[in-house]
């Protein structure tokens, strides 16, 4: 490939997105891709300070604030890891991205989601994933996965999980052919063949 590619994986909070993020990229690798991975928050050395700070501060985070911390973080993962490694022909796999930012601080914490989509695209530069795939998880399991010990974010409460799920479902219907949204809910084995699939008709419409 001689540009890369930029994949993000979404989802709540136990949704089974380490696991599936693992299998892709070993399938990646089998097929001869190198791929990078990265997250959000917390991708490069300044990102784990503003990752610390997001998850583990014990006092007040005004929403605005919260908002701000993930789209610096977002900002430093894009122009320091992600479009280097586009544009040595890598792909790029990130743990969140802008969608994270769209479902928990638009829609969980009720801000202003075109807002959100606005600044999100000053932290990008206007780079946009070329797939994304949302994890769908019912409240009741996610809350049961992520069990007793929760970091700040995990720790606010039921309804703001449920808008946070039923936001993403609104943002995949916003952008269809980027979105992809999978239950998360199935067998890990076909879980990941869904990824598969989503993924060679990605290739096959570059190619
Ligand atoms: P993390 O431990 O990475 O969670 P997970 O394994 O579920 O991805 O913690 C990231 C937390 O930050 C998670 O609760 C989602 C939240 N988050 C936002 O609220 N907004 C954002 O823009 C991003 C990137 C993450």
């Amino acid at each position: 490939m001689k540009n890369g590619l930029f994949i993000t994986f979404e989802g709540a909070d136990g949704c089974g997105k380490t696991t599936q993020i693992k299998l892709l990229t070993e399938y990646l690798q089998n097929k001869g891709y190198e791929v990078v991975l990265t997250r959000e928050p917390g991708s490069v050395g300044l990102g784990q300070k503003i990752r610390e700070l997001l998850l583990n501060y014990d006092d007040e985070i005004s929403p605005v604030c919260e908002s701000f911390l993930f789209l610096a973080d977002r900002a430093q993962n894009v122009d320091i890891i992600v479009k280097r490694n586009i544009d040595k022909g890598r792909i790029v796999i990130s743990d969140r991205h802008t969608d994270s930012s769209l479902a928990y601080q638009g829609y969980g914490r009720e801000l202003d989601v075109d807002r959100i989509d606005f600044l999100n695209n000053i932290a990008t530069g206007g780079l946009k994933p070329d797939i994304t795939f949302v994890f769908d998880i019912d409240v009741e399991t996610s809350m049961e996965r992520v069990g007793k010990n929760k970091d700040r974010m995990e720790s606010a409460g039921r309804e703001f999980f449920e808008r946070v799920r039923q936001g993403y479902l609104k943002i995949a219907q916003k952008e269809p052919d980027r979105i992809k949204v999978i239950k998360a809910a199935d067998s890990i084995e076909n879980i990941h063949s869904q990824v598969v699939k989503l993924f060679v008709e990605l290739e096959e419409k570059l190619s």
